[in-house]
Order: C-alpha cells, then structure tokens, then sequence
C-alpha cells in the first residue's frame, strides 16, 4: 500500500522539522504533543518558517496555505492510527520511545511502518518493543530539518526489505536525498561527525587553539558552514553528550568518550544555544561572543 497519510511524534525542533517537510511534499500530516501548548507552538514555528519562504518568493502565497492545510495536530495518540508512517521525533530516552511505540503498535493497523529519528540509539532496541520490528525502520533528519538534504535510511537486522525499499522511496518523496545506513552506533553521520566534535573540544581543552580560532580554523580552512563549536552549540551539548555516552558503550573506543570539559558544561546547565551558553554566550543572540575557559 502506497504511503499517503503520515504521523509525526513531538513537534520540536526535529518533530516540526519533519512536520513541516513532509507537508510540503504533499502529504496529509498529524503531529502529536504531549500538551494543546506544545502543539500550538510547533504549528507557529512551522508557520513562521513557511511565512519566510513566502517573504523571500520561494514559495508562493497559495502553496504555503496549501502546505498548512495538509498539517493538523493532536494530543492524543489516538489521531496517529489512520497514518501509513508514523515518525517519531520525541527524547532521547529508550523507555519512552519503546513505550510510546508499544501503545501505537496496538492502535495501527498492520502495515503501518514505524520509523525513528533517533540519532544514536539501536532501532532494534525501539523496534523490539512491537510486534512489527519488520517494519520498523531509523529515519534520521538533520538539523535545520527543512534546509539539509539528507535523511539516513536505517535497516535493522529484522527490518523487512521490501519494507526498507518503500521507506527509502519515501525519503525522496520527502524532497530529500536518502542514503542507506545499517544500525551500526551513529549510522554513518554521527559516526563520523560525533569523534570531530568530541576531539575539536580536546583541542579547546589542550589549549591547541581559542573557541574562535577553533571554529575560524574549520570554516575557512575546510570550508565548513560552520565551526565545529559553534555546531555543538546549535545540536545542543547535552544531545552531542548523550550520543557521545551511547557510542562509547557501543564501540569503547577514546574517539567516542566525552572530554571532561563537555560532562561538566552540561552538568552546569550550559547546553548551547538553546539555554542561551556554551562555548558562547547567545546574551545577544545576532553577536554571540566566546566563552573563556
Ligand atoms: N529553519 C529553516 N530554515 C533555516 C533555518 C531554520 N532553523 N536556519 C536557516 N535556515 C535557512 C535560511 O532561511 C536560509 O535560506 P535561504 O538560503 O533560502 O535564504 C538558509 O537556511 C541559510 O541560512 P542563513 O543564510 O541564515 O545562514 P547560513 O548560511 O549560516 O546557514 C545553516 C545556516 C544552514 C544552519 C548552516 O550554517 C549550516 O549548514 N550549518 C551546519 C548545520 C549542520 O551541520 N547540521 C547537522 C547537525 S548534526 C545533526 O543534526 C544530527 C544529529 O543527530 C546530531
């Protein structure tokens, strides 16, 4: 059966993302929250970000009122059970997301295929919690979700091939560039990016360079977007931490272990831009000015 109605689960900074993409390629969608308020403040974000592509004449005015029709919301994960896929965007926690799709494995009917956002943790740990695990697959996004390209398709050791081809389509059909990953620990990004972030706050931590000659060295040396702290910051050190702490269990290797300075600047509550610190300070968000350490 063709995919044609998608859920989302959590509506944050990856659930909205999500939300909002997926509308935008055409698809009925239903985004859960835990409360009215989350839901309301999920659809205002999408709808901010939609009223910009109009601003800017990347979408006209008609397609954006199209784009929101297609976006409905709910509390209740009741409104999720007509959906082909559901995508869960919720915390990184693995209790809640095996509880989560232990209640929704009873309310879909059978050929719904779940997908996670997960960022590190095993798929077949969450896919275990059904009694689908063959269709059940990773879906990983990328932050900002409606401006980079790529979502890794994940298949775990029981996820049903024809299952994992329909799912990979559907990452096209999303409007973004699927790759294939198997759920090795991180997949293939965060497996690479997750030991240059660590090691980028070794460098801070051995006194190799500033924070901003750190971040300078790789945006104008390598050409990246962005400095690897100032990545940090806006992936949130607490997440980079906790996938960090997930991957070292998964391979014990030091290139995975969180340098110290990272435990402790989540220990005081400095998680990057989102809590206004980290290895800057956002006290003026436009000029965010370099924490010294
Ligand atoms: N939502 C929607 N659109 C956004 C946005 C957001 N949050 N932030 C920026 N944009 C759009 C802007 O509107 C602009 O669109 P336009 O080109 O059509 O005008 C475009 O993105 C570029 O934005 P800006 O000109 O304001 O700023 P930059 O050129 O610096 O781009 C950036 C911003 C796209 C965030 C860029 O800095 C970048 O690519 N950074 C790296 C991001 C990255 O590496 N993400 C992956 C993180 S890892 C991850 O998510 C995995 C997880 O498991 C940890």
């Amino acid at each position: 059966m063709a995919i044609q109605k998608v859920g989302v689960v959590g509506c944050g900074l990856m659930g909205s993302g999500i939300a909002q993409v997926s509308a935008q390629a055409g698809f009925p969608t239903m985004v859960r929250e835990v409360s009215a308020e989350l839901v309301e403040k999920g659809l205002k974000g999408i709808e901010k970000n939609l009223a910009r592509l109009v601003e800017k004449g990347t979408t006209t005015d008609a397609a954006r009122n199209e784009t929101r029709s297609r976006l409905k919301g709910t509390t209740s994960i009741d409104g999720l059970k007509d959906c082909d896929v559901i995508i869960e965007a919720i915390i990184e926690q693995v209790p809640m997301k095996r509880e989560l799709f232990g209640a929704l494995d009873k309310l879909c009917p059978p050929h719904t295929i779940f997908a996670s956002n997960t960022s590190s943790i095993p798929i077949i740990e969450i896919a275990a919690s059904t009694k689908r695990p063959q269709r059940f697959v990773g879906l990983h996004f990328f932050n900002p979700v409606p401006v980079m390209k790529l979502v890794e398709v994940v298949k775990t050791i029981a996820t049903d091939p024809a299952v994992y081809e329909e799912i990979f389509e559907f990452g096209g059909r999303l409007g973004k560039t699927p790759v294939r990953a198997n759920d090795g620990g991180g997949f293939i990004v965060n497996r690479l990016l997750v030991p240059y972030l660590l090691d980028a706050i070794r460098a801070l931590e051995e006194g190799v360079g500033s924070v901003v000659d750190i971040d300078t060295s790789m945006k104008l040396g390598c050409g990246h977007p962005m400095g690897p702290l100032t990545l940090l910051d806006f992936v949130g050190l607490e997440t980079t931490y906790y996938i960090s702490q997930i991957m070292f269990d998964e391979f014990k290797e030091k290139r995975f272990a969180a340098p110290p300075l990272l435990k402790r600047m989540v220990l005081a509550g400095w998680h990057g831009r989102k809590t206004g610190r980290g290895f800057y300070d956002y006290a003026d968000p436009a000029n965010p000015k370099p924490m010294q350490f």
